[in-house]
């Protein structure tokens, strides 16, 4: 048993972010599934998006931002983007590390839908990495890491508030009892066999909030990023629209552009646009022959594509679109609150509503710095409060149903919540899943990691193609072949898993 102030599960900016600054008053233990640095915030090539100059302006981002999300949402937008610019502008005075001119002004790229050029990034294409390293180098030695430790259970007392975690590990099973909890295990696209996420990102934390009764929200959302590398008819990992945004194109095998100039438009667009094409037969690449010094740029793509035999020789990149970010998740307020006391959630695995129907490029690691910040201030805020440390228990008898294998799901989710959705796939695929309920009654005490894990991504799984089945329209990155277009009646619904009901 481990008792202790902080519980964070997750090892992303979102999760490290908040850490930091809760480390300087309370113990944190925080729980990571992998190693601290297979995050898809370690992977973040493009960079951060903040408003840092005169020329640009908090609210031609905050139009950006709703634009590319198709006004789904709007609250807490203005929060991110206003919290955001004056975070990073502290951050940037303390040190953060980014690409700056010789007069040390900040380097500002360019990504789709963006009507300003202004996206922080650092070691050219390896913004995360960088930035994950600042905040592990200022983790104060009261937080300790676990690494290599799956959560599997939240637990609670008998007045409903979470009080801490069992996971799974190198030392066997661990009981962790903490005032707060924090969610921020990032999102789910290793739910489809073509992403640009670690094989850990299993949406692991939306499966237990969900579990527990929380309420989670679009998850009919999931976002294709266009440019992946594709070598041998498989993705090899992320070309950031960066590249884009510094002047590459996409063309077609005989080298002709293929976007009528709108190389930049919002993800859902372009990447359905290369589905659409690749559906026919077309192959896709980026023309990144005009970039100057694209290996000094773009560093860690230069390597990707060297490490899968990718000649740059000739400046085309093969690419093809897979899963990359979630809007939806575990509704959580701009400090991470969530529908349970005590149990908070940010960074990709919570939805705030930011990222509306579809996220504007560079927003993410803004919102997992931003609302991680202010998550640990609201904690810090509250204060140890919890009195009752005792357990519910909950024993159940009923036996794991029979799972598909990770590489079947995959497939299957590919097939029927890929890009494009229509109501015959989603049905086929609800019906082929084992029961909801089944699942989450199921005793995982004797399972192995593998098969819990399996039985979150088959929960996950379920409740996206429910959300999907049900919005009959088209919105962002939402695409029903049988619905083609967004329908007024849609507008502002949310499809909400409460106490393990759907609420529309
Ligand atoms: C990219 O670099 O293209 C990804 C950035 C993001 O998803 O925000």
């Amino acid at each position: 048993m481990c008792k202790t102030d902080v519980l964070i599960i997750g090892s992303g900016i979102a999760a490290l972010q908040a850490a930091r600054i809760l480390g300087q008053h309370f113990h944190v233990q925080l729980v990571t599934k992998s190693s601290v640095v297979t995050s898809s915030s370690y992977r973040a090539q493009g960079g951060i998006a903040a408003v840092t100059t005169q020329i640009d302006d908090i609210n031609y981002h905050i139009h950006d931002t709703m634009l590319a999300g198709e006004y789904h949402h709007t609250s807490n937008v203005e929060t991110l983007i206003k919290d955001g610019a004056q975070l990073i502008d502290t951050l940037l005075q303390q040190g953060l590390p980014v690409d700056r001119y010789a007069n040390g002004e900040p380097i500002l790229g360019l990504e789709g839908a963006h009507s300003h050029h202004r996206i922080l990034h650092a070691g050219g294409d390896q913004t995360g990495k960088y930035f994950i390293h600042y905040l592990l180098e200022r983790l104060p030695v009261t937080v300790t890491i676990n690494d290599y430790e799956m959560v599997y259970e939240l637990l609670f007392n008998k007045n409903g508030d979470c009080i801490g975690a069992l996971t799974r590990g190198k030392q066997g099973t661990k009981c962790y009892l903490a005032h707060h909890i924090v969610i921020a295990s990032g999102g789910a696209g290793a739910l489809y066999n073509c992403t640009s996420n670690f094989s850990t990102n299993t949406g692991d934390g939306i499966a237990l909030a969900y579990m527990a009764g929380a309420a989670i929200s679009d998850m009919e959302f999931m976002q294709f990023h266009p440019t992946l590398l594709w070598c041998n008819g498989e993705a090899k990992g992320l070309i950031s629209e960066a590249v884009r945004g510094a002047g590459a194109i996409f063309v077609d095998a005989a080298r002709q552009p293929t976007m009528k100039g709108l190389d930049l438009a919002p993800r859902h667009i372009t990447a359905h646009t290369l589905f659409v094409k690749r559906l026919a037969g077309e192959e896709t690449f980026l023309d990144i022959s005009m970039i100057e010094k694209f290996e000094e740029k773009f560093p860690s793509i230069t390597k990707l594509c060297a490490d899968n035999g990718i000649s740059l020789q000739d400046g085309l990149i093969p690419v093809a679109p897979g899963s990359h970010f979630l809007m939806g998740g575990i509704v959580a307020d701009s400090s991470g609150q969530t529908s349970i006391p005590s149990l908070y959630a940010v960074g990709e695995v919570a939805c705030t509503g930011v990222h509306g129907a579809n996220r504007l490029a560079s927003n993410s690691l803004l919102e997992a710095i931003t609302f991680g910040q202010r998550m640990a201030q609201t904690i810090i805020q509250k204060g140890l409060h919890q009195q009752n440390f005792m357990i519910e228990q909950s024993n159940s008898d009923i036996v794991m149903p029979h799972l598909f294998t990770k590489e079947q799901l995959q497939q299957k989710m590919m097939k029927a919540l890929g890009i494009v959705r229509n109501h015959s796939s989603l049905q086929e695929f609800l019906q082929q899943m084992p029961s909801l309920q089944t699942l989450l009654s199921a005793n995982r005490d004797s399972l192995p990691c593998e098969q819990i894990e399996l039985s979150m991504m088959h929960i996950v799984a379920i409740l996206m193609a429910k959300a999907a089945l049900t919005r009959t329209e088209t919105r962002g990155a939402h695409i029903r072949t049988d619905y083609p277009f967004t329908d007024t009646k849609w507008t502002k619904r949310w499809i909400v898993f409460s106490q393990g009901q759907m609420e529309v």
